[in-house]
């Protein structure tokens, strides 16, 4: 099932990893839920769907509530008198300083559509900035909205902070973690705050966490680059690596290779048996 959201990093190319990988469980939690590509490609009983974007959280929100009503409405701001970016930066313009929900999640999902590249970025006000993105017709993704409306009704939308989401965890849940990546080279940015307030200490605390939650029995799997810092922070993990094809350059012939891994935080028969 394809997410109706384009996202950074969204892991669709690679699920069938992520699903080689992932134990059995009776929940799934994504603290990091972006498009949800893992959660809407595999089948628990239940799931929580959690992530610090706002306006992520509330789209899916009134997605799940309203089904057809909802696309409906969101389908007229899809129109060939919308796609220019007059309109595009008047919709901004109401997006940032409108109290109407219902309308941002509307608006939202315009964005990522009409907007740049399918980029999501807020200014340090938090006012969303992404520049108009000149699409030719951008693409209503009706049909993936309505399979995300009934795929959703068996999962608890909460956002909030991975800390909080991951503390949610009881013995039996799955936890599936893709934070931003950390960088592929340790340069300076990375001992502050890498865009998106999430930093080496950020990563080293999901580790952390990682780790106590596979001793009391939840397992957790966690994305990353594979690079030196993610072998050592997830030492006590089994990992598995791989390469992906992606752009890595604006150019668009220059393609080039990251290595992506996944660790998996839990219990071996051995520990359970002794
Ligand atoms: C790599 S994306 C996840 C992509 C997702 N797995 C998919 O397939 O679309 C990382 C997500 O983490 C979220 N995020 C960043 N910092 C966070 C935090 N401190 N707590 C929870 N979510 C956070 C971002 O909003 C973003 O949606």
């Amino acid at each position: 099932m394809k997410p109706f959201l384009k996202w950074a990093g969204n892991k669709y190319a690679i699920i069938e990893r992520i699903k080689a990988i992932l134990p059995p469980g009776s929940r799934l939690i994504e603290p990091f839920a972006g498009s949800s590509a893992v959660f809407l490609n595999t089948h628990f009983d239940e799931a929580i769907l959690s992530d610090i974007n706002q306006d992520l959280i509330n789209l899916y929100q009134y997605l799940k509530q309203d089904g057809q009503k909802f696309i409906g409405y969101c389908s007229t701001f899809f129109v060939k008198e919308t796609n220019n970016a007059d309109t595009y930066y008047q919709f901004r313009k109401i997006f940032n300083s409108t109290g109407d929900m219902r309308l941002r999640a509307a608006l939202f999902l315009y964005f990522n559509r009409h907007g740049y590249n399918g980029l999501c970025r807020y200014n340090n006000k938090g006012e969303f900035n992404v520049p108009f993105g000149k699409y030719t017709k951008p693409y209503f993704p009706a049909e993936e909205m309505m399979q995300f409306h009934h795929k959703i009704q068996s999962a608890q939308l909460i956002h909030q902070d991975f800390i909080q989401t991951m503390q949610m965890a009881k013995p039996g849940d799955v936890i599936y973690c893709d934070p931003p990546y950390v960088p592929l080279t340790e340069t300076a940015n990375f001992t502050g705050y890498s865009s998106g307030g999430f930093g080496i200490k950020e990563q080293e605390k999901l580790a952390e966490l990682a780790k106590e939650l596979s001793r009391k029995g939840i397992n957790v799997v966690i994305s990353n680059h594979d690079t030196h810092f993610t072998q050592t922070a997830y030492e006590s993990a089994r990992i598995v690596s791989f390469q992906v094809r992606r752009f890595i350059s604006c150019k668009g012939d220059a393609r080039g290779q990251a290595n992506e891994m996944l660790a998996l935080f839990g219990m071996d028969e051995e520990m359970l048996a002794g």
